[in-house]
């Protein structure tokens, strides 16, 4: 899910309101997926009830956490880096600092980081957020801490997370955690431990409590949110165990999906991200029932190649996913689709390759994340294959995509010139402080003259202009 993060908010520090009363200082900082942001404010919420306040100053702070990620090398990489600063201010102006690593790295390396980086006092899986408070007081009493423990059904349901650096319009609302997925390549069924689905009830309440405070647009998030799956609590593994009333009254993603768009009809719904091999259709005609559901799919397919896709343990073909790409848009002809993909997976041949670009060249996605192989230890694609695409094919297989990407963004783009399109305002534009920055449902920013519009506001823009990402243009009003 890294591709819904802004790329310039890896590594933010979150800030939040102080608590009167809190005398301890938290410093938390984010790499990684949208799950991750999201867990952050869960777990700023656990540690405001625990006398912290948020600081974005390592000098001052007293307690630094890092929400971790594994899913490629490189994130891995930042992460080490960021310890080794940590290590640096601690040494040389704030003794009394005290470091965690929380997330994906964490729960991948256990022990290991208390015996490899010396200088982390505590490891917290991401199923052990609640045990923070515990772990802390091991911490103060000089120990090392650690839990590390998947859990079947911790969803923190009962959290209310807190908004960190939120711009007060747009949030995510967590609905599954873990994976059963187990592609080849993937660390995150290991890190994240299994599918598991969080109450309906409790989801509904996030979302009104958010609608109450303002928020104007919400992103359902999920490893694999059309695997949504409540029959009253435990693994989507085990529902074939549940009794018959569980079965009868179970709650699919697309029950939820219309839960939330007629429990708010005005909040915008977003959801992220589907895997085809679950995306069903009830889903795109929910979506296309309901104005409120944004017309936006993230659909990764990581490669063209049907051999390739088997390698993967995708459970589809090529042929089924271009079948599922025609379906949603005969259903919703406006629906925009994007992409994750994955070059120089281990075996992967030129003509490999080829069927990635003549499938991109089929989709014509919208936008799209593209990543080179990364071999991830103790994925069955580590175990059973050799990483044996040579480093500098993978760099220019990705090159080739994301030209070839940037061409259909492009033409995608160019299809709202001279259309009216309504964007929700978030933000001031980041080149022009007289210009909003918002999104249309179709997930693409818009930029326009402030006039008097304000940050929440939906507006009809008139695209006047475009460049390959971004639609430029004028409000003509508010939107009914
Ligand atoms: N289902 C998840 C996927 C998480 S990983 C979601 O919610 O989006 C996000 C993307 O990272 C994947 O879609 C895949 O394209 C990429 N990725 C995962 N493992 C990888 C690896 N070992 N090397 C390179 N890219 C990888
Ligand atoms: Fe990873 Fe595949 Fe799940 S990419 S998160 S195992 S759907």
């Amino acid at each position: 899910m890294e591709k819904i993060i802004d790329e310039n908010k890896q590594g933010e520090t979150l800030v939040l309101e102080e608590k009167e009363g809190n005398k301890r200082k938290l410093f938390i900082e984010s790499y990684g997926c949208a799950m991750n942001f999201s867990d952050s404010e869960i777990v700023a919420s656990i540690l405001a009830t625990a006398g912290f306040n948020t600081t974005q100053n390592l000098e001052d702070a007293d307690l630094v956490l890092v929400n971790t990620c594994s899913i490629r090398d490189k994130a891995e990489q930042t992460v080490r880096k960021r310890l080794e600063k940590y290590n640096a201010v601690k040494r040389d102006s704030n003794p009394k600092m005290k470091v965690g690593v929380l997330g994906c790295m964490a729960e991948r390396l256990k022990t290991k980081f208390l015996e490899e980086e010396k200088i982390v006092d505590l490891v917290v899986g991401p199923d052990a957020y609640k045990d923070l408070p515990n772990l802390l007081a091991e911490v103060d009493e000089g120990r090392d801490a650690i839990n590390v423990i998947l859990s079947k059904d911790e969803t923190y349901g009962d959290i209310s997370p807190v908004r960190l650096n939120s711009n007060g319009v747009t949030a995510f609302v967590s609905i599954t955690r873990g994976c059963d997925n187990m592609c080849t390549f993937c660390v995150v069924p290991f890190t994240r431990g299994r599918e598991r689905s969080r109450d309906p009830q409790s989801i509904i309440e996030e979302m009104n409590d958010l609608w109450n405070r303002g928020f104007k647009e919400i992103t359902l998030l999920g490893q694999n949110v059309d695997s949504y799956l409540w029959y009253g609590g435990g693994l989507k593994k085990d529902f074939d165990k549940a009794i018959e009333f569980q079965k009868v009254t179970a709650v699919s993603f697309s029950n939820l999906l219309e839960l939330c768009a007629k429990t708010q009809p005005k909040m915008r719904i977003r959801f992220s991200t589907s895997n085809p091999q679950d995306l069903t259709l009830d889903v795109v005609e929910t979506m296309a029932k309901y104005h409120n559901i944004c017309n936006h799919i993230h659909l990764p397919v990581q490669s063209g190649s049907n051999r390739i896709l088997m390698e993967m343990n995708r459970l589809h073909t090529r042929e089924e996913y271009m079948a599922l790409i025609d379906n949603i848009r005969k259903i919703i002809p406006d629906c925009a689709i994007s992409q994750d993909m994955i070059v120089g997976f281990p075996t992967e041949t030129e003509a490999d390759f080829q069927d990635t670009v003549s499938l991109m060249n089929y989709v014509k996605y919208n936008f799209g994340y593209m990543f080179t192989y990364s071999e991830r230890p103790g994925t069955m694609a580590e175990r059973k294959m050799k990483d044996d695409v040579p480093e500098e094919v993978k760099k220019r297989r990705l090159q080739d995509i994301v030209d070839l990407q940037r061409e259909h963004s492009e033409i995608r783009t160019k299809e709202y010139l001279n259309t009216v399109v309504e964007v929700l305002i978030e933000k001031e534009s980041k080149k022009s402080d007289t210009q909003w920055s918002g999104r249309t449902p179709q997930n693409i920013v818009a930029v326009f003259p402030k006039e008097h519009y304000k940050v929440g506001d939906f507006v009809n823009v008139k695209v006047m202009d475009c460049t390959s990402a971004t639609l430029i243009g004028e409000a003509i009003g508010l939107a009914p």
